[in-house]
């Protein structure tokens, strides 16, 4: 594991600008990042898009499973991540430090106004985690200009699904659209630090029914849910399912 992403899941803390030992705060949980290595893994992703950066913590655990190539494109979007009071540049410094910098592409902007111009520039995403502002339509609004941009077989990760706000996002998901659930990960995210965490050792362990033949929706509360994008958006212009 990356000595960066393992400083953080290990102690909690993390390293400022200046070198200072810094509180790491929301950022998802080792359960949640072996949930989004395996679903890189098997997609042998190339390019990937987050929303919502902080102190990096899911795009080190992105950054190290991605497909290593000339092609590899990170793309992370977080309009807070240079302001002082909020992050102060550490989840970028987070990624440079852990030799990801040349595959990072940083957007310091809202993602309804990034991602909208990463469908402009024509980009194609094999993977997606959505972990920014998590209103309802926030999160909605993620997801639904993030489907412009992934390809048919890539995956978008849904953090904090078990939010009211988020989970309804996946049921509108699950019940109007052509994507499959896959799996999700049963640890919620935004642990406290108290460095009680599971060992990095065994994450996998913990990431429930991964690919699993799985209905359409689902009845159990994930921390985290992963949907397959099966085919283009057909429905009918008047389509609605009540979610
Ligand atoms: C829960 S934190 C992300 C944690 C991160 N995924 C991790 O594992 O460390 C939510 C992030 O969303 C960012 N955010 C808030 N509003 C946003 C918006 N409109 N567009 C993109 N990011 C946003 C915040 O600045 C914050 O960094």
């Amino acid at each position: 594991m990356n000595p960066v992403l393992e400083e953080i899941l290990t102690t909690g803390n993390t390293k400022t600008l200046d070198g200072k030992t810094k509180k790491v705060n929301s950022q998802i949980s080792i359960e949640e990042g072996a949930l989004i290595q395996k679903c890189i893994e098997e997609l042998q992703a190339q390019v990937s898009v987050e929303v919502g950066l902080a102190f990096g913590t899911s795009a080190l655990f992105i950054c190290e499973a991605l497909k290593k190539t000339p092609q590899t494109k990170h793309y992370v979007i977080d309009p807070y991540q240079m302001q002082e009071q909020s992050y102060g540049g550490i989840g970028l410094n987070n990624l440079k430090r852990a030799g990801f910098g040349a595959i990072v592409e940083f957007i310091e902007k809202p993602s309804h106004l990034a991602l909208a111009m990463l469908e402009e520039k024509n980009i194609k995403a094999d993977f997606a985690f959505i972990d920014g502002w998590h209103t309802f339509d926030h999160t909605l609004t993620d997801f639904f200009l993030i489907d412009k941009i992934l390809k048919i077989d890539g995956v978008v990760i849904l953090d904090d699904s078990d939010w009211k706000s988020v989970e309804k996002v996946c049921s509108f998901i699950s019940k109007n659209r052509s994507y499959k659930f896959i799996g999700g990960s049963t640890q919620r995210s935004h642990l406290n630090n108290s460095g009680d965490k599971s060992s990095p050792n065994s994450p996998l362990s913990k990431v429930k029914n991964l690919f699993r033949n799985s209905s359409s929706e689902t009845k159990t509360k994930f921390g985290a849910m992963a949907f397959k994008k099966i085919s283009f958006d057909d429905r009918r212009w008047d389509h609605y399912a009540d979610f």
